[in-house]
């Protein structure tokens, strides 16, 4: 059974409206672990990430969120990560967690998930049409979310608390 404290280093993975940071910090403070969230140290270092967007493009965006992501993995243990849902399009970030992660990729459905975003607000990538660009934007990285992860739990229709619970359970 797991221990609390227990020096796991936990990342979340997957779509924008799974729930990756809610389920985050719900999970972090049962296990007793220190919380990380790439979005939130994004905005910290750089600002909103729609203004980044605008000023200095997507590229820029990966880069930045690439290295923000290596020094969580490169300097902290045990921790709960939560990943922006575009991070694994990097793949030194992809072979950094392929290294003493435990990868846990949360799965929705396209309209849980928009529900959850509030129909995408503050999400530079599905601006346009949102549920289009949620699905196609899935399409393109699905196969990465597999590759990279050893547990998949679908949360649409569960609870932030049901997530982390199922996460605790099967490990
Ligand atoms: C993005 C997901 C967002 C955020 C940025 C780009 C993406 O994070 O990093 O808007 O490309 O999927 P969440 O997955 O936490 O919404």
């Amino acid at each position: 059974p797991f221990q609390r404290g227990a020096a796991v280093r936990i990342v979340l993975v997957g779509p924008m409206g799974a729930g990756k940071s809610t389920v985050g910090s719900v999970l972090a403070d049962q296990l007793g672990l220190a919380r990380f969230d790439s979005d939130q140290l994004f905005v910290r270092v750089h600002g909103p990430i729609p203004d980044y967007f605008q000023a200095h493009g997507e590229p820029a965006f990966r880069a930045a969120e690439e290295e923000l992501v290596g020094e969580v993995l490169s300097h902290h243990e045990p921790f709960v990560l939560s990943l922006g849902g575009g991070s694994v399009l990097s793949a030194q970030t992809r072979s950094r967690l392929g290294r003493g992660c435990r990868v846990v990729n949360l799965v929705v459905d396209e309209h849980t998930a928009l529900d959850r975003l509030d129909g995408g607000v503050g999400r530079p990538v599905l601006a346009g049409d949102p549920v289009r660009n949620w699905l196609r934007i899935l399409r393109e990285r699905e196969g990465l979310y597999r590759e990279i992860s050893h547990d998949t739990i679908d949360t649409s229709g569960l609870s932030t608390e049901q997530v982390a619970h199922a996460i605790i359970e099967r490990m």
